[in-house]
């Protein structure tokens, strides 16, 4: 874990309007002052992401929230009061004090308390929100320890935290008048939502704006396929790795990578992306198979990760213009 003066020294990093990798439960983030446009800038230029991707802004206390938003609505304290801190983003009106860049011009913007010592710590001594996104190259796999950071983003300063717990990125709901919709899967399950706040059916967004909802998204470098493709049967498992999570898969295959001993979705969840990056990294493994896991709770947010990191690769070629296909 990082030392109290590596937060110290993160924490005025974050004063002068630089960057700072940090931990949290989900996945790594690169954070800068949220109120800082030019330092927020520097996020995009690092992650080489496009600016219309807005990113979620970061709180270690409820009082500060008001920095963020211009909402009052009582629905967020009792949102905050059964998730907070943890993996659940709420999409509200932005305040004025957050600049556009974060927002990718929106008028909400996206909050949440992670549930990492080292984040909080962090957040609470830079004394201003953190606008954090994963700590990937933009399309990547999101990185779930440090390591995982230093092979993808060089020179930015780094705060230790051990392996993330949850393993993939916040759930993400809006709330609108009648409830909430859900735009992104994670491990806090509608159903989960839906005890504390109706699902809004009805709610249709004039222009889809969330591109955790790219199709293409956490892209390993080698060829990824599902257990359910129709290619599964094809493929030469002697250069494949298997992220398996049934143990019922195995036979043949050049690697195996067990995610979870008892096959216990929440394990599935947090050791995927270390299951991608360690196949990714072995000069070994051509091919990256994946377990699939039937789309309910927990399983509905792995399928998501699992389907945007497979996307590019249906075809033969792996597809550069997947921008192209924003869903
Ligand atoms: O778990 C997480 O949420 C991690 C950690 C670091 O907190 N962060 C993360 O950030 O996943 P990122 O940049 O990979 O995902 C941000 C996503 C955007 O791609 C978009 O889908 C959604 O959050 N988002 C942010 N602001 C939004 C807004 N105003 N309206 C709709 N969606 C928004
Ligand atoms: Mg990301």
């Amino acid at each position: 874990m990082a030392t109290p003066s590596e937060i110290a020294f993160a924490a005025q990093l974050i004063k002068d309007g630089n960057l700072v990798a940090f931990p949290t439960e989900t996945v790594y983030g690169l954070g800068a002052n949220a109120l800082d446009a030019q330092a927020v800038a520097k996020i995009f230029a690092t992650k080489e992401r496009p600016a219309f991707n807005p990113l979620i802004v970061h709180i270690a206390d409820l009082q500060n929230l008001n920095q963020v938003t211009s909402s009052t609505d009582p629905r967020i304290a009792l949102l905050a009061a059964k998730f907070w801190p943890g993996p659940l983003t709420l999409i509200l009106p932005k305040s004025e004090t957050i600049p556009d860049i974060v927002t990718g011009g929106l008028p909400t913007v996206g909050v949440r308390m992670p549930d990492h010592p080292v984040a909080l710590e962090l957040i609470r001594q830079g004394g201003t929100p953190l606008a954090a996104p994963s700590a990937n190259k933009f399309g990547r796999i999101s990185p779930t320890n440090v390591a995982h950071i230093h092979k993808q983003l060089h020179d930015v300063y780094t705060l230790e935290g051990g392996n993330s717990t949850v393993g993939i990125e916040s759930t993400i709901i809006k709330l609108t008048p009648k409830g909430f919709v859900m735009l992104r899967n994670g491990v806090i399950s509608v159903e989960e939502i839906e005890a504390i706040l109706p699902m809004d059916k009805s709610y249709k967004e004039e222009r889809i704006i969330a591109p955790g909802m790219i199709k293409s998204h956490y892209s390993p470098l080698k060829k990824m396929l599902l257990t359910s493709s129709d290619s599964f049967a094809k493929i030469d498992k002697s250069k494949a790795g298997l992220i398996s999570f049934s143990g019922q898969l195995e036979q043949h295959f050049a690697r195996i990578v067990r995610v979870s001993e008892h096959a216990n979705l929440a394990d599935y969840a947090c050791n995927l992306f270390k299951a991608m990056h360690d196949l990714e990294d072995d000069p070994e493994i051509s091919i990256i198979v994946a377990e699939t896991v039937p789309d309910e709770g927990i399983g509905r947010a792995i399928m998501d990760r699992l389907r945007r990191a497979v996307h590019d690769w249906n075809g033969e070629t792996r597809q550069t213009d997947s921008l192209q296909s924003t869903n």
